[in-house]
Protein backbone atom coordinates (compact mmCIF):
# COMPACT_ATOMS: atom_id res chain seq x y z
CA UNK A 1 0.00 0.00 0.00
CA UNK A 2 1.69 3.48 -0.97
CA UNK A 3 -1.18 5.51 1.29
CA UNK A 4 -0.01 6.47 4.78
CA UNK A 5 -1.60 3.80 7.05
CA UNK A 6 -3.89 6.80 9.56
CA UNK A 7 -6.88 4.91 8.41
CA UNK A 8 -8.06 1.55 8.37
CA UNK A 9 -11.03 1.72 5.46
CA UNK A 10 -13.43 -0.47 4.90
CA UNK A 11 -12.76 -2.95 1.61
CA UNK A 12 -16.22 -1.21 -0.11
CA UNK A 13 -15.65 1.56 -2.52
CA UNK A 14 -18.31 3.56 -3.84
CA UNK A 15 -18.55 4.50 -7.70
CA UNK A 16 -21.66 6.93 -7.03
CA UNK A 17 -24.23 8.51 -5.54
CA UNK A 18 -27.95 9.78 -5.91
CA UNK A 19 -29.99 11.34 -3.21
CA UNK A 20 -29.65 9.42 0.26
CA UNK A 21 -27.92 6.44 -1.59
CA UNK A 22 -24.67 5.53 -2.72
CA UNK A 23 -23.73 2.46 -5.23
CA UNK A 24 -20.92 0.63 -5.04
CA UNK A 25 -19.18 -0.92 -8.46
CA UNK A 26 -21.08 -4.32 -8.48
CA UNK A 27 -24.73 -1.91 -8.01
CA UNK A 28 -24.93 -2.71 -4.60
CA UNK A 29 -26.96 0.42 -2.85
CA UNK A 30 -26.21 1.71 0.59
CA UNK A 31 -28.54 3.70 2.56
CA UNK A 32 -26.67 6.88 3.58
CA UNK A 33 -26.58 7.27 7.81
CA UNK A 34 -23.73 9.21 7.74
CA UNK A 35 -22.80 11.25 4.92
CA UNK A 36 -19.29 11.55 4.97
CA UNK A 37 -19.42 12.38 8.70
CA UNK A 38 -21.76 14.87 8.44
CA UNK A 39 -20.44 16.74 4.91
CA UNK A 40 -23.21 15.92 2.16
CA UNK A 41 -26.11 17.30 3.96
CA UNK A 42 -28.03 17.81 0.39
CA UNK A 43 -26.94 14.33 -0.23
CA UNK A 44 -25.04 13.27 -3.51
CA UNK A 45 -25.31 14.54 -6.73
CA UNK A 46 -27.42 17.20 -5.86
CA UNK A 47 -28.64 19.42 -8.90
CA UNK A 48 -27.83 22.61 -7.27
CA UNK A 49 -24.39 21.87 -6.44
CA UNK A 50 -23.40 19.71 -9.20
CA UNK A 51 -24.58 23.09 -11.43
CA UNK A 52 -22.78 25.17 -9.23
CA UNK A 53 -19.48 23.41 -9.65
CA UNK A 54 -19.81 22.77 -13.21
CA UNK A 55 -20.72 26.82 -14.04
CA UNK A 56 -17.70 28.13 -11.97
CA UNK A 57 -15.01 25.33 -13.26
CA UNK A 58 -16.19 26.69 -16.63
CA UNK A 59 -15.35 30.07 -15.03
CA UNK A 60 -12.30 29.86 -12.67
CA UNK A 61 -11.23 27.78 -9.98
CA UNK A 62 -8.78 29.73 -8.30
CA UNK A 63 -6.80 33.26 -8.19
CA UNK A 64 -5.59 34.22 -4.47
CA UNK A 65 -6.61 36.04 -1.77
CA UNK A 66 -4.53 39.00 -2.76
CA UNK A 67 -7.12 40.01 -5.31
CA UNK A 68 -11.26 40.24 -4.43
CA UNK A 69 -13.21 37.09 -4.97
CA UNK A 70 -17.01 37.86 -5.87
CA UNK A 71 -18.16 34.64 -4.92
CA UNK A 72 -16.55 34.71 -1.60
CA UNK A 73 -18.10 38.27 -0.37
CA UNK A 74 -21.70 37.47 -1.33
CA UNK A 75 -21.39 34.04 0.69
CA UNK A 76 -19.56 35.90 3.56
CA UNK A 77 -22.60 38.23 3.14
CA UNK A 78 -24.97 35.18 3.52
CA UNK A 79 -23.60 33.24 6.07
CA UNK A 80 -23.32 37.08 8.24
CA UNK A 81 -27.28 37.59 7.44
CA UNK A 82 -27.92 34.25 8.38
CA UNK A 83 -25.89 33.95 11.83
CA UNK A 84 -25.57 37.62 13.12
CA UNK A 85 -21.93 37.52 12.88
CA UNK A 86 -19.97 40.79 11.23
CA UNK A 87 -16.56 38.80 8.84
CA UNK A 88 -15.74 35.91 7.89
CA UNK A 89 -12.16 34.26 7.12
CA UNK A 90 -12.12 31.41 5.25
CA UNK A 91 -10.41 27.93 4.95
CA UNK A 92 -10.41 24.49 3.17
CA UNK A 93 -11.44 22.54 6.58
CA UNK A 94 -12.15 22.57 9.95
CA UNK A 95 -9.33 21.80 11.85
CA UNK A 96 -8.04 25.23 9.98
CA UNK A 97 -11.14 27.06 10.77
CA UNK A 98 -10.43 26.29 14.51
CA UNK A 99 -6.89 27.81 13.82
CA UNK A 100 -7.68 30.81 12.80
CA UNK A 101 -10.61 31.20 16.15
CA UNK A 102 -7.87 30.06 18.28
CA UNK A 103 -5.25 32.61 16.77
CA UNK A 104 -7.88 35.46 16.58
CA UNK A 105 -8.61 34.42 20.58
CA UNK A 106 -4.90 34.40 21.41
CA UNK A 107 -4.21 38.13 19.46
CA UNK A 108 -7.57 39.39 21.45
CA UNK A 109 -5.49 38.20 24.22
CA UNK A 110 -2.49 40.49 23.65
CA UNK A 111 -3.68 43.39 22.04
CA UNK A 112 -6.94 43.81 23.74
CA UNK A 113 -6.56 42.01 27.51
CA UNK A 114 -2.98 42.80 27.51
CA UNK A 115 -2.03 38.88 28.74
CA UNK A 116 0.74 38.08 27.67
CA UNK A 117 0.28 34.01 27.53
CA UNK A 118 -3.49 33.79 26.62
CA UNK A 119 -5.04 30.51 27.36
CA UNK A 120 -8.26 29.12 26.20
CA UNK A 121 -10.64 27.08 28.03
CA UNK A 122 -11.81 23.71 25.98
CA UNK A 123 -13.52 20.58 27.55
CA UNK A 124 -13.14 17.08 28.25
CA UNK A 125 -14.97 14.73 25.50
CA UNK A 126 -14.17 17.84 22.96
CA UNK A 127 -12.84 17.35 18.72
CA UNK A 128 -11.35 20.20 17.61
CA UNK A 129 -9.50 18.81 14.71
CA UNK A 130 -6.17 16.74 14.29
CA UNK A 131 -3.61 19.92 13.68
CA UNK A 132 -1.20 20.73 16.57
CA UNK A 133 -3.42 23.13 18.30
CA UNK A 134 -6.64 21.56 17.45
CA UNK A 135 -5.45 18.87 19.00
CA UNK A 136 -4.35 20.08 21.59
CA UNK A 137 -7.70 21.20 22.25
CA UNK A 138 -9.08 17.86 21.42
CA UNK A 139 -10.57 16.69 24.81
CA UNK A 140 -8.93 12.87 24.05
CA UNK A 141 -5.48 11.88 24.99
CA UNK A 142 -5.69 9.01 22.10
CA UNK A 143 -5.89 11.91 19.94
CA UNK A 144 -2.56 13.67 21.66
CA UNK A 145 -0.77 10.22 22.46
CA UNK A 146 3.02 10.38 20.79
CA UNK A 147 2.20 13.93 19.34
CA UNK A 148 4.05 15.69 22.38
CA UNK A 149 4.92 18.31 23.08
CA UNK A 150 1.64 19.29 22.66
CA UNK A 151 0.55 23.53 22.26
CA UNK A 152 0.52 25.32 25.32
CA UNK A 153 -2.10 28.07 26.60
CA UNK A 154 -5.63 25.81 26.59
CA UNK A 155 -7.06 24.71 30.30
CA UNK A 156 -9.50 22.03 30.45
CA UNK A 157 -13.05 21.65 32.32
CA UNK A 158 -15.44 19.25 32.18
CA UNK A 159 -18.12 19.54 29.94
CA UNK A 160 -21.34 20.96 30.40
CA UNK A 161 -20.02 21.89 33.88
CA UNK A 162 -20.52 25.89 34.53
CA UNK A 163 -18.91 25.55 37.97
CA UNK A 164 -15.36 24.34 36.47
CA UNK A 165 -15.69 27.33 34.26
CA UNK A 166 -16.66 29.64 36.73
CA UNK A 167 -13.65 28.26 38.85
CA UNK A 168 -11.13 28.66 36.38
CA UNK A 169 -11.91 31.93 35.63
CA UNK A 170 -11.41 32.90 39.44
CA UNK A 171 -8.52 31.67 39.44
CA UNK A 172 -6.58 31.83 36.30
CA UNK A 173 -6.48 35.90 34.51
CA UNK A 174 -4.64 34.45 31.29
CA UNK A 175 -8.00 33.32 29.94
CA UNK A 176 -9.10 34.96 26.84
CA UNK A 177 -11.84 32.64 25.85
CA UNK A 178 -13.97 29.80 25.66
CA UNK A 179 -13.76 27.03 22.73
CA UNK A 180 -16.77 24.26 22.97
CA UNK A 181 -18.92 22.68 20.28
CA UNK A 182 -22.41 23.08 21.13
CA UNK A 183 -23.09 19.43 20.71
CA UNK A 184 -20.07 17.23 21.15
CA UNK A 185 -20.23 15.18 18.19
CA UNK A 186 -17.49 12.96 17.90
CA UNK A 187 -17.56 12.72 22.02
CA UNK A 188 -20.75 10.51 21.31
CA UNK A 189 -23.27 13.15 20.56
CA UNK A 190 -23.52 14.68 23.86
CA UNK A 191 -25.87 17.48 24.44
CA UNK A 192 -25.07 20.06 27.15
CA UNK A 193 -28.27 21.64 29.64
CA UNK A 194 -30.44 23.68 27.94
CA UNK A 195 -28.80 27.08 29.68
CA UNK A 196 -25.15 25.68 29.23
CA UNK A 197 -24.90 28.01 26.18
CA UNK A 198 -26.35 31.42 27.61
CA UNK A 199 -24.61 31.37 30.90
CA UNK A 200 -21.54 30.46 29.23
CA UNK A 201 -21.68 33.58 27.42
CA UNK A 202 -22.57 35.44 30.33
CA UNK A 203 -19.32 34.21 31.91
CA UNK A 204 -17.74 35.55 28.97
CA UNK A 205 -19.34 39.04 28.99
CA UNK A 206 -18.44 39.17 32.62
CA UNK A 207 -14.50 38.63 32.42
CA UNK A 208 -14.32 39.93 28.87
CA UNK A 209 -13.79 36.32 27.37
CA UNK A 210 -14.45 35.36 23.27
CA UNK A 211 -17.49 32.64 23.63
CA UNK A 212 -16.29 30.67 20.38
CA UNK A 213 -18.21 27.93 19.19
CA UNK A 214 -16.99 25.07 17.03
CA UNK A 215 -19.84 24.28 14.62
CA UNK A 216 -17.73 22.50 12.04
CA UNK A 217 -20.36 19.60 12.39
CA UNK A 218 -23.66 20.80 13.94
CA UNK A 219 -23.69 23.93 11.72
CA UNK A 220 -25.86 23.83 8.05
CA UNK A 221 -28.71 23.10 9.36
CA UNK A 222 -27.97 19.86 10.67
CA UNK A 223 -29.69 20.54 14.56
CA UNK A 224 -32.97 22.05 13.51
CA UNK A 225 -31.58 25.63 12.82
CA UNK A 226 -28.97 26.94 10.77
CA UNK A 227 -26.50 26.87 13.33
CA UNK A 228 -27.28 25.34 17.14
CA UNK A 229 -26.76 28.16 19.02
CA UNK A 230 -29.50 29.45 17.19
CA UNK A 231 -31.72 27.62 19.62
CA UNK A 232 -29.72 28.41 22.79
CA UNK A 233 -30.17 31.73 23.06
CA UNK A 234 -26.74 33.00 23.18
CA UNK A 235 -24.92 34.61 20.29
CA UNK A 236 -20.97 33.77 20.13
CA UNK A 237 -18.23 35.96 19.72
CA UNK A 238 -17.05 33.54 17.35
CA UNK A 239 -18.30 30.72 15.24
CA UNK A 240 -16.54 28.39 12.93
CA UNK A 241 -18.15 25.44 10.61
CA UNK A 242 -16.97 23.04 7.50
CA UNK A 243 -18.09 20.30 6.82
CA UNK A 244 -21.47 20.39 5.51
CA UNK A 245 -20.71 24.13 4.19
CA UNK A 246 -19.33 22.56 0.75
CA UNK A 247 -21.44 19.06 0.58
CA UNK A 248 -18.34 17.73 -0.03
CA UNK A 249 -16.46 20.26 -2.18
CA UNK A 250 -13.64 21.40 0.88
CA UNK A 251 -14.53 24.74 2.70
CA UNK A 252 -14.60 26.17 6.48
CA UNK A 253 -14.84 29.36 7.96
CA UNK A 254 -14.08 31.20 10.63
CA UNK A 255 -17.08 34.01 12.09
CA UNK A 256 -16.66 37.10 14.41
CA UNK A 257 -18.70 39.57 15.51
CA UNK A 258 -17.71 42.67 18.00
CA UNK A 259 -15.07 42.96 19.82
CA UNK A 260 -13.92 39.66 17.68
CA UNK A 261 -14.92 41.37 14.11
CA UNK A 262 -11.46 43.59 14.23
CA UNK A 263 -8.73 41.31 15.51
CA UNK A 264 -7.00 39.67 12.77
CA UNK A 265 -5.19 42.25 10.31
CA UNK A 266 -3.56 41.83 6.63
CA UNK A 267 -0.70 40.01 7.20
CA UNK A 268 -2.03 38.34 10.65
CA UNK A 269 -3.69 35.21 8.93
CA UNK A 270 -3.98 33.83 5.25
CA UNK A 271 -4.27 30.57 3.54
CA UNK A 272 -3.75 29.62 0.00
CA UNK A 273 -7.04 28.01 -0.83
CA UNK A 274 -9.28 29.10 1.25
CA UNK A 275 -12.70 30.75 0.40
CA UNK A 276 -11.63 30.61 -3.89
CA UNK A 277 -14.00 30.61 -6.25
CA UNK A 278 -14.77 26.91 -7.04
CA UNK A 279 -15.20 26.32 -2.97
CA UNK A 280 -17.43 29.57 -2.79
CA UNK A 281 -19.44 29.02 -5.44
CA UNK A 282 -20.28 25.76 -4.08
CA UNK A 283 -20.90 27.03 -0.81
CA UNK A 284 -23.28 29.50 -2.12
CA UNK A 285 -25.20 26.70 -3.32
CA UNK A 286 -25.64 24.55 -0.45
CA UNK A 287 -26.64 27.83 1.79
CA UNK A 288 -28.98 29.23 -0.32
CA UNK A 289 -30.63 25.06 -1.05
CA UNK A 290 -30.71 24.76 3.05
CA UNK A 291 -32.42 28.33 3.06
CA UNK A 292 -34.84 28.10 0.43
CA UNK A 293 -35.74 24.76 1.30
CA UNK A 294 -36.00 25.17 5.33
CA UNK A 295 -33.74 22.09 5.13
CA UNK A 296 -32.86 23.03 9.11
CA UNK A 297 -36.70 22.56 10.32
CA UNK A 298 -36.52 19.55 8.11
CA UNK A 299 -33.70 17.97 10.64
CA UNK A 300 -36.25 18.83 13.13
CA UNK A 301 -38.90 16.78 11.49
CA UNK A 302 -37.20 13.66 10.39
CA UNK A 303 -34.96 13.78 13.56
CA UNK A 304 -37.96 13.44 15.80
CA UNK A 305 -39.43 11.17 13.36
CA UNK A 306 -36.15 8.93 13.45
CA UNK A 307 -35.99 9.13 17.43
CA UNK A 308 -39.43 8.25 17.74
CA UNK A 309 -38.98 4.87 15.47
CA UNK A 310 -35.56 3.93 17.40
CA UNK A 311 -37.44 3.89 20.90
CA UNK A 312 -38.00 0.31 20.60
CA UNK A 313 -34.39 0.23 21.36
CA UNK A 314 -35.08 1.28 24.59
CA UNK A 315 -38.08 0.07 25.69
CA UNK A 316 -35.83 -3.36 24.72
CA UNK A 317 -33.35 -2.46 26.74
CA UNK A 318 -31.17 -2.75 23.89
CA UNK A 319 -29.92 0.95 24.12
CA UNK A 320 -29.40 2.73 27.42
CA UNK A 321 -29.92 6.31 26.11
CA UNK A 322 -30.45 7.99 22.70
CA UNK A 323 -29.15 11.93 22.33
CA UNK A 324 -30.86 13.47 19.47
CA UNK A 325 -31.02 17.21 18.16
CA UNK A 326 -32.38 17.67 14.42
CA UNK A 327 -30.26 14.85 12.52
CA UNK A 328 -27.36 13.98 14.90
CA UNK A 329 -28.43 11.11 16.49
CA UNK A 330 -26.49 9.03 19.09
CA UNK A 331 -27.62 5.96 19.84
CA UNK A 332 -25.57 4.63 23.46
CA UNK A 333 -25.06 0.50 23.85
CA UNK A 334 -23.75 -0.92 26.68
CA UNK A 335 -20.56 -2.01 25.34
CA UNK A 336 -18.42 -1.06 22.33
CA UNK A 337 -19.76 -1.76 19.17
CA UNK A 338 -17.48 -0.74 16.31
CA UNK A 339 -18.09 -4.68 14.63
CA UNK A 340 -21.65 -3.13 13.84
CA UNK A 341 -20.20 -0.60 11.05
CA UNK A 342 -18.90 -3.30 8.81
CA UNK A 343 -22.07 -5.97 9.34
CA UNK A 344 -24.05 -2.59 8.23
CA UNK A 345 -22.19 -1.60 5.29
CA UNK A 346 -22.60 -6.12 4.42
CA UNK A 347 -26.69 -5.16 4.87
CA UNK A 348 -26.39 -1.97 2.40
CA UNK A 349 -26.19 0.79 5.52
CA UNK A 350 -23.86 3.00 6.12
CA UNK A 351 -23.65 4.04 10.14
CA UNK A 352 -20.31 5.60 12.34
CA UNK A 353 -19.90 4.59 15.48
CA UNK A 354 -17.94 6.86 17.61
CA UNK A 355 -17.15 7.41 21.54
CA UNK A 356 -16.65 3.36 21.93
CA UNK A 357 -20.57 2.72 22.27
CA UNK A 358 -22.55 5.01 20.64
CA UNK A 359 -24.22 4.59 16.82
CA UNK A 360 -24.25 7.74 15.40
CA UNK A 361 -26.43 8.76 12.37
CA UNK A 362 -26.16 11.38 10.46
CA UNK A 363 -27.70 11.50 7.48
CA UNK A 364 -28.53 14.01 4.60
CA UNK A 365 -31.26 16.80 5.52
CA UNK A 366 -32.97 15.68 2.01
CA UNK A 367 -34.27 12.29 3.37
CA UNK A 368 -38.04 11.63 2.33
CA UNK A 369 -40.19 10.62 5.25
CA UNK A 370 -40.01 6.70 3.80
CA UNK A 371 -36.20 6.64 3.63
CA UNK A 372 -36.15 8.33 7.39
CA UNK A 373 -38.15 5.38 8.55
CA UNK A 374 -36.10 3.26 6.44
CA UNK A 375 -32.95 4.51 7.74
CA UNK A 376 -34.54 3.72 11.73
CA UNK A 377 -36.30 0.23 11.08
CA UNK A 378 -32.60 -1.03 9.30
CA UNK A 379 -30.26 0.63 12.42
CA UNK A 380 -33.07 -0.96 14.67
CA UNK A 381 -32.68 -4.43 13.15
CA UNK A 382 -28.69 -3.96 12.66
CA UNK A 383 -28.44 -3.53 16.42
CA UNK A 384 -30.78 -6.47 17.22
CA UNK A 385 -28.81 -8.64 15.27
CA UNK A 386 -25.39 -7.17 17.07
CA UNK A 387 -26.26 -7.76 20.25
CA UNK A 388 -27.89 -10.99 19.77
CA UNK A 389 -25.03 -12.16 18.00
CA UNK A 390 -22.24 -11.40 21.07
CA UNK A 391 -24.69 -10.49 23.87
CA UNK A 392 -22.00 -10.41 26.61
CA UNK A 393 -18.83 -9.81 24.87
C1 LIG B 1 -16.63 19.54 15.98
C2 LIG B 1 -15.51 19.35 15.00
N1 LIG B 1 -14.53 20.25 14.94
C3 LIG B 1 -13.50 20.13 14.08
C4 LIG B 1 -13.42 19.06 13.24
C5 LIG B 1 -12.25 18.93 12.29
O1 LIG B 1 -12.67 19.16 10.99
P1 LIG B 1 -11.75 18.68 9.75
O2 LIG B 1 -11.68 17.21 9.79
O3 LIG B 1 -12.47 19.23 8.55
O4 LIG B 1 -10.42 19.33 9.94
C6 LIG B 1 -14.41 18.08 13.26
C7 LIG B 1 -14.33 16.90 12.40
O5 LIG B 1 -14.91 15.86 12.66
C8 LIG B 1 -15.49 18.24 14.17
O6 LIG B 1 -16.47 17.33 14.24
Amino acid sequence: MTLMPTYAPHSVSFTHGEGAWLYDASGKAYLDGLTGIAVCGLGHAHPAVTQAICEQAQKLLHCSNHFRIEQQEALAEKLCALSGMENVFFSNSGAEANEAAIKLARMYGHKVKNVNRPAIVVTEGAFHGRTMATLTATGNRKIQAGFEPLVSGFVRAPFDDLEAIRTIARNNRDVVAVLVEPVQGEGGICIPSDNYLRELQAICDEYGWLLMLDEIQTGNGRTGHYFAYQSAGCTPDVVTTAKGLGNGVPIGCCLARGRAADVLRPGSHGSTFGGNPLACATALAVVDTITEHELAARSTELGQLMAEQLQPLLMDGLATEIRQRGLMIGIELKKSCSELVALGLEQGLILNVTADSVVRLLPPLILSNAEAGQLAEKTVSLIRQFLHSSPSS
